[in-house]
């Protein structure tokens, strides 16, 4: 299937490992020029090499998204790299694992929620705020923020995580009216717990009772391939998905559904 976005220029945050370098794959392998960034440099930029190996266009950049000025710094490097951006895909995130409950967290420090909320909910403002202008003057964009099933669902603990990925549903929702007239399009894709480096560690340390009560909150008892969410992405961020906006989609084997 020609997702029809060849040429265009992706910024991804987030990208360094997991799902985020999955996305970044996918979108150069569809000709996307990915312009990648996180605060785990060594990583990035083997994510940007590899992708350049096989004869994609990537590049690395550093970028802490809780800061607006290395957001803007980033969108900027991106731009003089490859061109004007067109796609934004929201990875980054910051959670403690195995997650407290919100009453034994506190405000302040690496950990405290309000990083989280700055990481989580205002990186992805950040971000949106300098990338979509090029968007706006393209009159093109694709704009698709990483949530959770737990912020769809709640969960008993890691409130201030859940809690601050729930915010990114209802910008979402905000960005979809205010930049529709643009030709850009804002979508939340939510996973379910997936298989990703740090969770299969987390697997193996857990009892088998613990891990058996997990699947069973998800009908298809499995956890998530990391493939199947990027898989949706790129569909989002595709000319295939012109007329699908404002909308959050699970991709959680039914862990949270809703008509
Ligand atoms: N893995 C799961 O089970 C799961 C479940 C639900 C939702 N999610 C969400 O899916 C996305 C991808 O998850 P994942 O497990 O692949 O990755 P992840 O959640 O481990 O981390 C994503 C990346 O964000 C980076 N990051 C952290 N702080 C940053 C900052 N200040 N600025 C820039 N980058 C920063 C990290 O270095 C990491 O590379 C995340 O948004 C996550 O919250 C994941």
């Amino acid at each position: 299937m020609d997702l029809g976005i060849a040429g265009k220029v992706a910024v991804i945050t987030g990208a360094s490992l997991g799902m985020g370098r999955i996305v970044a794959g996918m979108l150069a392998d569809e000709g996307v020029s990915v312009a990648i960034s996180d605060i785990k440099d060594d990583a990035g930029e083997r994510v940007a090499s590899e992708i350049r190996d096989r004869g994609g266009k990537a590049a690395y950049f550093h970028c802490d998204v809780a800061d607006f000025d290395s957001t803007a710094k980033f969108v900027a490097d991106a731009r003089r790299e490859f061109g004007p951006v067109g796609i934004l895909v929201n990875v980054a995130s910051l959670y403690v694992q195995p997650s407290p409950r919100f009453m034994d967290t506190r405000p302040d420090g690496p950990t405290g929620w309000r990083r989280i909320i700055e990481v989580c909910l205002l990186g992805a403002y950040n971000m949106t705020y300098h990338a979509a202008r090029d968007m706006i003057e393209q009159k093109w964009g694709r704009l698709v923020y990483f949530a959770s099933d737990g912020a769809r669902s709640g969960e008993p603990d890691g409130g201030d995580h859940y809690g601050a990925k729930s915010g990114l549903l209802g910008f979402n929702m905000c960005m979809a009216r205010e930049l529709a007239r643009h030709n850009i399009t804002a979508n939340v894709v939510s996973p379910g717990f997936t298989l990703t480096e740090h969770n299969v560690e987390l697997v193996k340390k857990l009892p088998p009772d613990v891990v058996e009560k997990m699947l069973r909150r998800y009908p298809m008892r499995k956890f998530g391939d990391p493939i199947e969410v990027p898989n949706l992405v790129s569909f989002l961020v595709s000319e295939k998905a012109r007329y699908l906006t404002g909308q959050t989609i699970s991709v959680s084997g039914g862990y949270f559904m809703s008509s």
